[in-house]
């Protein structure tokens, strides 16, 4: 039999009071994304449409990272029922069956739901659909209670029995559902239990009652962590962090130490990468190949190209692009600048609103002031410039191709191509001084 086509409603109304935060919970970010953009993101990628994801009301800053997608507004939180119930209007005709998901379960594959699809299909007598695991400590979750015919219905935690509590099979949140069944068994639920909510869960026990069967697709408890506190926040994290380390790794990166390197949503290192310990990367970074990053360096919103070499101790900032070859050393911090093909810049810097040419050196200590306390300035450096160290090049300021600062060097004014530039004042040496010096201080003779 083919699946059913399905439409989608994502749950995201609830306050998540027990994170403890002014957000919305679903807003929370995982790998530098709020945790429902993943969920809408595998749902996008299973082709599932319509997605409507009901909200609750004063959720601004979830309506604006939901970005156009179709909202409905639950005014008031009666639970999870009644949140599915209020996309009645929109969906009680669709032609298909509904995939009910939680905001704050987002871990969730499209091959699982592929595989609820297909049990859905195998029988005309299935209306429902249930995602379950078996978490080593089933803690708050609901547990589903399975007779002869499959599920007959799903406790929550705050009604169930001792005996109800002692069986592991829990409920994952993930619900298929037959459209006409859903929204008929939506009207008969009440909320008559220990939270006074409609439990979107009570749909099983009706649909039952009306003779229909409930089957449940076992999922792996990874896949479905839902995130209600910060520590369900931080388990999240963890499984999603370990599945992209063994992705980079298994697209042919070398993680030096894999649990200690944190990957965003988006990075992308091409073959023949190697990261060493404790380096981040925030949105944004693309690593070409054969980079080596060294360790505890801090990349977010960036370009490496390959065979370049980062670290230790590097921090690029949103709107860096590291050409070919380049070199970034330690405690150096580029932002919003570009380092074009075999350029270095080695040690303690910071550049900052910057081009720097090819092959260009910049010597240790150098410093772009590109913010004069009002506005930000640009510096053009051009390509086989050596830089002296601890310059200050002061933007807006040009270099020529090929030009030179001395040492100590405050660049204020543009340097032509193949010019030297000095500006410090210049050294005076006194013969015998520092014994005249030290004779003064009472120290005597030179220490040994
Ligand atoms: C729910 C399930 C439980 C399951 C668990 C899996 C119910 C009654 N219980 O419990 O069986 O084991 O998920 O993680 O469904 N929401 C609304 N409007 C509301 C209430 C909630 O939109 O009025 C949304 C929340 O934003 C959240 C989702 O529904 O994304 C689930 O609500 P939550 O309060 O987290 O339910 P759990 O206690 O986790
Ligand atoms: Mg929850």
């Amino acid at each position: 039999m083919t699946a059913h086509p399905i439409a989608a409603v994502v749950l995201a109304a609830g306050k998540g009071t027990r994170m403890k935060s002014s957000l919305p919970k679903v807003v929370h970010p995982l790998a530098g994304r709020p945790m429902i953009l993943h969920l809408l993101q595998t749902l996008d990628d299973a082709a599932i449409s319509p997605v409507i994801v009901v909200v609750g009301p004063e959720m601004a800053h979830l309506e604006a990272i939901l970005d156009g997608r179709k909202v409905v507004v639950q005014k008031e939180r009666k639970g999870t029922g009644h949140a599915v119930d209020q996309t009645r209007d929109e969906l009680c005709n669709y032609k298909g069956d509904i995939l009910v998901c939680y905001g704050d379960t987002p871990l969730i594959s499209s091959k699982t739901l592929s595989r609820m699809r297909e049990v859905m299909s195998e029988s005309s007598e299935t209306k429902l659909v249930v995602l379950g695991f078996e978490p080593d400590d089933p803690g708050e979750y609901g547990r589903l209670i399975l007779g002869e015919r499959g599920l007959e219905r799903i406790v929550e935690f705050k009604d169930a029995s001792q005996t109800q509590l002692a069986q592991r099979y829990c409920n994952a949140g993930v619900l298929l559902a037959d459209v006409s069944v859903l929204f008929a068994a939506l009207k008969e639920i009440e909320p008559i239990n220990s939270a006074s909510e409609y439990y979107l869960t009570d749909v099983v026990e009706h649909a039952r009652r009306q003779g229909y069967f409930c089957e449940v697709v076992r999922a792996d408890e990874n896949e479905v962590i839902g995130v209600n506190s910060r520590h369900e926040l931080a388990r999240a994290e963890t499984v999603l962090q370990n599945t992209y380390r063994a992705r980079a790794m298994a697209n042919g990166a070398t993680l030096l130490d894999p649990s200690t390197v944190y990957f965003s949503f988006d990075t992308v290192l091409r073959s023949d990468v190697e990261v060493g310990p404790f380096t981040v990367f925030g949105p944004g970074v693309t690593v070409g190949r054969n980079v080596n990053i060294k360790g505890f360096c801090h990349i977010e919103r960036t370009n490496i190209s390959d065979n370049a070499t980062v670290g230790p101790f590097a921090r690029l900032r949103a709107g860096t692009d590291i050409g070919y070859q380049a070199r970034v050393g330690n405690f150096v911090e580029i932002k919003n600048s570009a380092l074009a093909e075999g350029s270095k810049a080695n040690h303690l810097s910071y550049i900052g609103d910057a081009k720097v040419g090819k092959r260009a050196n910049i010597g240790a200590g150098t410093i772009t002031a590109n913010y004069d306390g009002f506005s930000k300035s640009h510096t053009d450096i051009g390509d086989d410039v050596s830089i002296g160290s601890n310059s200050v090049l002061v933007a807006p300021v040009s270099l020529g191709d090929g030009a030179i600062t001395g040492a100590g060097a405050v660049v204020r004014k543009d340097v032509p191509a193949d010019a030297l530039a000095l500006s410090r004042a210049p050294q005076k040496t006194i013969k015998g001084r520092a014994v005249t010096y030290r004779k003064a201080r009472g120290a005597g003779a030179k220490k040994s």
